[in-house]
């Protein structure tokens, strides 16, 4: 049997490469630098198929270079990175991993969360560092009878409502369109102008978007409660990081926890990094063994799928799914 030709950008789970090696014939980018297009250009003449890892741009010029490509895919709910236009107008099915790190990543959403408002990790670095018995860690604030803002209330999100609710939180959201089931989700819709002056907790699990980028600047921090928590699970790119670290030395809000920032990574001599009311880790929302591992057989599904001409199971641009 002739096998498919297939690029893989970067790291990859063993479970999915060995489950696409069966099929395909492979070429891997095995450093830790992302690639530049040129340097893949020999590899990506002969790709049927793209597998996706690693901070790479697929764009017009990525695409161009790979006149034989049948199917992207990619583990992670996030296609920021994807010309989903570029690949459809080529005919290119693409597809991302949602629903299956759903649950992790909401862990991590609410976990970033619990931490700052009880500073778990900084009594962690206080024992650490010998202190148990001298002076007074900072108190936290009690999540109970606290209302959580939470911006994006898609599938995480509405995982994150249920987290905050079990802990007697009150939970208000922001989307494009008030959703059908809040009543449901026992949440109430608001404007992000009203959801930003009331929210003691602001979630922002919104997708990046040409829409959404920088859409927490200097107005919206200024909205905010001067006790307020800002936890960002999302992309850094949604929000303005020079605004926030001067809402955040100015004590503008109270404290940030942040999953993802722009850049990405942060340098670690980065202003943000030396503040004391912050806690930031690295993109690590759904970095949990079964999840991650269900997120790479899933995108290795999607890539065979699309290779044999079958449609994706979780394709982003359907109007091109193989039928
Ligand atoms: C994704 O898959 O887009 C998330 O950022 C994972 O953490």
């Amino acid at each position: 049997m002739t096998k498919y030709k297939v690029l893989i950008t970067g790291e990859i789970l063993p479970s999915a490469l060995a489950a696409i090696e069966e099929q395909c014939e492979v070429r891997q980018w095995q450093k830790s630098a992302p690639p530049r297009v040129e340097e893949l250009a020999k590899w990506l003449e002969d790709a049927e198929g793209l597998f996706v890892t690693g901070n790479i741009a697929v764009n017009e010029t990525l695409l161009a270079a790979a006149p034989k490509v049948r199917v992207i895919a990619q583990s992670s709910v996030g296609y920021d990175n994807i010309d989903i236009k570029a690949c459809t107008s080529r005919k290119i099915p693409f597809a991302n991993t949602p629903g299956v790190l759903v649950e992790a990543t909401a862990d991590l959403a609410f976990g970033l969360l619990l931490s700052a408002a009880r500073r778990i990790h900084e009594g962690w670095d206080w024992v650490r560092t010998g202190k148990w018995q001298e002076g007074q860690l900072p108190l936290g604030v009690d999540l109970y009878n606290k209302t959580v803002g939470i911006v994006g209330m898609g599938a995480i999100g509405s995982a994150v409502a249920r987290r905050a609710q079990a802990s007697g939180m009150k939970v208000i959201y922001n989307n494009r369109h008030p959703r059908p089931d809040q009543e449901q989700l026992k949440t109430e819709y608001r404007t992000l102008s009203e959801l930003l002056t009331t929210a003691d907790f602001i979630v922002v699990l919104t997708p990046l978007t040409p829409e959404s980028r920088g859409m927490f600047g200097a107005k919206e921090f200024a909205q905010m409660k001067p006790a307020a928590y800002f936890i960002n699970a999302a992309r850094g790119g949604v929000v303005d990081t020079q605004a926030l670290y001067k809402a955040l030395s100015d004590k503008q809000i109270a404290y940030a926890a942040l999953d993802v920032t722009d850049p990405e990574p942060l340098p670690a001599d980065h202003p943000l990094l030396k503040l004391p009311n912050i806690l930031v880790v690295p993109h690590i929302g759904s970095a949990t063994t079964e999840t991650r591992n269900r997120m790479a057989m899933l995108a290795a599904e999607n890539l065979l799928l699309g290779l044999a001409g079958k449609p994706l199971v979780t394709c982003v641009n359907s109007e091109v799914n193989y039928r």
